[in-house]
């Protein structure tokens, strides 16, 4: 079934109070629910509660028993009569213990936990489940004190106290109106890491972050972030925190990162838990990003929530864009913006030109689960990013304040946030809404002109075409963009916000006695990709000369991805390009290591492959290791300097250490590339000497792609240290999935069958599959059996985990970039999977899609 945004109508019934009575055990826990309905319709109109496995055992109306319902499907209808207002129960028996879906109320080791966005409180109770339906909770929940000496929900406990039987009870209200996906229990043998927070307003509020006995000395780091986000929303926002306890709790077993539940955030353990042993600087700053995004939810997602699932990008574009913002803050905007726009271009452009590209705002979904993309968080963010760079931060914080205050309590839409930006920031943001309608990636083809002495520059813009939208108008783009003569002379345009708008555009670049270097979407202003054909001499100034350091990182990698598709496509060109701007840059890497690591670092293959018609992905590994190996020989005492001193002591959080670290990682890498055969050697010393997660994983990383004894020996060595650490265990299946070695897909279908591998852990199954796909040679292997091993797995796993099993799906449906062999064998893998009986909403509709191309 296909649910349309154009059909969304408001809801027939409001429900002002809910009361959940829990009788909780791992087993089958009883479900006692108490719903306040108010009839909105004017004329009668049966209640619709949904449900998903759900058997009403017994229902009341105010009071009475009740016998006017009846089930359509899975959903229970009761008709009220004339009633405009009642109260109606209904009792439930669940099975947390069975439920693998880990949607609703699962077990997970031991404990009891919820996840509810999208549509998961309808697996607790029946209820409208919609999110524009918001309700003040009251919990009460009793089980037995042993097993779950904890008892956790929303808003503050009120009462607690012994039952009968070895029980206990606590009773939790959360005084705010939430949706029913932002409801939250969690029962459990927890420990806490109690800390507080004064807001703006003189407010105390509690800090708890909750985990199992023993991983208490892994929380600091994510506490600190949290205080320091609650500030940062207070000092850039002007938000403040709403309630006197704030809860987090690490769970193991979770589908994705983290959930921003009223009061009670519920975490992957991947995004609290950080040591220098176990997490790297990359898990660090995983840790603070998770924290943030789900903090500042509270108020773009809770206070001021989404009318529907459309508008999903309403919460989340916004509140990436407002983790970033934060991130950036906290350690290098260069180096965050570097990052972000790799995620972007690896994650949302191949999304975007692929059989399952949907716009910021969908028209349409089957199973809402699929939504949770790349395009609706990050693109998402983009669109934000790029409203905030046209009106500058002072309007845009006009514009924000002016949203929150107009739909506090609200559920709202996306074009609510548009139009208070429009009205706050004072802005007329008509042309830019195609942001929110038309998918697809705009291609900004570019071109110099000179006339009489001034130069200009002539852009045209399109937008390709989309599953469903076959014609595209052009958008509303902020380009920033600056221009310097490399005589010299110092001549230059000094930064510009050029705001495109038509098909074809000429700007005005001013007077040059030469061509200028262009330096073009800067900070990377608009989510765009760009055509232009410049010569290495001039990306190569750009990249040693440009004042913007992303436009700097942007000018060297274009010299690479140009060096590397002329190898692929057998134009070779010779690398010294390339080496002679890598051995430049490296020379700032004393003032700037973090920067200096991202911008030397080679285009991975995916993204080589996203600029050729045909993907090639043998060739694109040989290439691409071809010049790794030139620039490690080419630059190699500088790379063994960069590995010769001392690494900054893991316990050294700051920006510089952090970017050290990296650099060392990227200068081992080049070394191993070449044929030198003292690197296994090295490496496995750096590995052996390295007192923390992040020089380990990465020389275990680089031995792992060779054939070394050193290989063997580090892997089980870090097998035996790490064995009882499932998040470090995972990094372990990662590597070697990870693996350039031509039998990687052998070793990843003999670590499936390792006694460590369990589908039962979406962190597992990701650090292994998800790891394979990301993999382009391994994946794509001439022979198909990457995609046969990603087809297997996710049959295997559908009927445990739906929603994990569909997100496999994706890279088998790029088969229209690949040669016809290939998209042959990746087409009949979908084919298998649909022919499976039972198949889940979920990746019937992934894999439906992703075959029609
Ligand atoms: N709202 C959560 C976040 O972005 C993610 C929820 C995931 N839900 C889902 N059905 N997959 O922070
Ligand atoms: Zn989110």
């Amino acid at each position: 079934v296909t649910i349309h945004r154009g059909d969304y109508r408001p809801p027939d019934w409001q429900v002002p109070d809910v009361a959940l009575d829990f009788a909780l055990a791992v087993e089958a826990t009883r479900v006692a629910a108490a719903l306040s309905v108010v009839r909105q319709a004017d004329a009668p109109t049966p209640l619709v509660l949904r449900g998903d496995g759900l058997t009403p055992a017994a229902v009341r109306v105010d009071g009475e028993g009740w016998n006017d319902w009846r089930m359509d499907g899975a959903d229970l209808i009761v008709d009220l009569g004339e009633r405009t207002a009642a109260t109606v129960e209904i009792d439930t028996l669940i099975h947390p213990a069975s439920n693998t879906q880990l949607m609703g109320l699962y077990a997970s080791n031991g404990m009891l936990c919820t996840q509810c966005e999208a549509e998961g409180f309808r697996r607790i109770t029946f209820h409208p489940d919609r999110p524009d339906v918001l309700s003040r909770y009251k919990v009460r929940m009793e089980g037995d004190k042993a097993a779950f000496p904890i008892l956790l929900s929303n808003g503050n406990c009120i009462a607690k106290g012994d039952g009968a039987g070895g029980n206990h009870w606590a009773l939790w209200e959360d005084p705010w109106p939430k949706p029913s996906y932002l409801f939250a229990l969690v029962a459990g043998d927890l420990v806490v890491n109690r800390d507080s927070f004064t807001t703006m307003s003189g407010r105390e509020v509690e800090l708890g972050i909750w985990v199992r006995d023993g991983d208490l000395d892994r929380t600091e780091h994510a506490m600190q972030a949290l205080k320091d986000s609650m500030a940062w929303d207070e000092r850039v926002y002007g938000r403040e925190y709403d309630l006197d306890l704030f809860n987090i709790v690490a769970v193991s077993d979770f589908n994705m990162g983290a959930m921003e539940n009223k009061g009670l955030n519920v975490f992957n353990t991947r995004y609290i838990l950080a040591d220098p042993d176990t997490a790297t600087d990359v898990d660090y700053d995983g840790v603070e990003g998770v924290v943030a995004h789900e903090y500042f939810h509270n108020w773009s997602g809770n206070r001021v929530t989404c009318r529907d699932w459309f508008q999903l990008s309403l919460k989340e574009g916004f509140t990436v864009y407002r983790d970033q913002c934060f991130s950036a803050d906290m350690g290098s905007p260069a180096v965050k913006r570097i990052e972000d726009v790799r995620l972007l271009r690896a994650a949302q452009f191949p999304e975007d030109a692929g059989p399952l590209a949907h716009p910021i705002r969908p028209d349409s979904f089957q199973e809402i689960s699929n939504f949770y993309t790349a395009t609706i968080y990050n693109k998402g963010a983009e669109i934000i990013h790029m409203m905030a760079t046209m009106v500058g931060a002072d309007r845009f914080r006009k514009g924000t304040d002016l949203y929150f205050e107009r739909h506090d309590g609200e559920a709202a839409t996306c074009e609510d946030f548009v139009r208070a930006i429009e009205e706050g920031a004072g802005i007329d943001l008509t042309q830019f809404r195609l942001w929110y309608s038309q998918a697809g990636t705009p291609r900004l083809t570019l071109s110099l002109a000179q006339e009489s002495g001034d130069w200009a520059l002539d852009v045209t813009q399109t937008v390709p075409p989309t599953p469903g939208q076959d014609d595209k108008q052009p958008m509303m783009i902020p380009l920033k963009l600056a221009a310097f003569a490399m005589d010299g002379s110092g001549a230059a345009l000094p930064e510009t916000l050029v705001t495109l708008t038509g098909a074809t555009q000429r700007v005005p670049l001013g007077a040059f006695a030469a061509r200028p270097a262009l330096s073009i979407n800067r900070g990377f202003s608009a989510p765009v990709i760009v055509d232009f054909a410049r010569a290495d001499g001039e990306l190569a100034w750009l990249a040693a000369n440009d004042d913007d350091p992303f436009a700097r990182y942007e000018a060297l990698q274009q010299l690479m991805l140009d060096t590397l598709v002329a190898a692929v496509s057998g134009k070779a060109r010779g690398s010294q390009a390339v080496i002679d701007a890598i051995g430049q840059t490296l020379a700032g890497a004393a003032t700037d290591p973090a920067f200096v690591a991202e911008a030397v670092l080679l285009p991975s293959e995916a993204f080589i492959g996203d600029q050729m018609v045909t993907v090639d992905p043998g060739a694109i590994r040989r290439e691409r290791l071809a010049l790794q190996a030139a620039i490690g020989t080419a630059l190699e005492s500088q790379w063994r300097a960069i590995l010769a001193g001392a690494a900054p002591p893991a316990t050294d959080l700051s920006r510089k250490a952090k970017g050290g670290r990296r650099l060392r990682g990227v200068a081992l890498a080049y070394l191993a590339a070449t044929a030198m055969d003292d690197v296994p050697a090295l490496a496995f010393r750096i590995f052996s000497d390295a007192d923390g997660m992040t020089e380990r994983q990465a020389a275990l990383a680089t031995l792992a792609h060779g054939d070394s004894d050193e290989r063997v020996a580090a892997l089980d060595i870090f097998y035996q240290r790490y064995r009882d650490n499932p998040l470090v265990l995972d990094k372990w299946f990662q590597v070697q999935a990870w693996s350039l070695r031509a039998d990687t897909v052998d070793a990843v279908k003999e670590l499936a069958q390792h006694p460590d591998f369990t589908l039962a852990n979406p962190n597992r199954v990701r650090s292994l599959y998800g790891a394979l796909s990301g993999n382009q040679a391994a994946f794509h292997q001439a022979d198909g059996a990457g995609y046969r091993l990603i087809a297997d797995l996710v049959i295997a796993l559908d009927p445990k985990n739906p929603q994990t099993s569909a997100r496999m799906i994706p890279p088998l449906g790029r088969w229209k970039r690949f040669d016809d062999a290939r998209a042959a064998m990746m087409k009949a893998e979908l084919e298998r999977i649909l022919a499976q009986p039972g198949l889940s909403r979920d990746v019937t509709e992934q894999a439906s899609k992703s075959l029609l191309g």
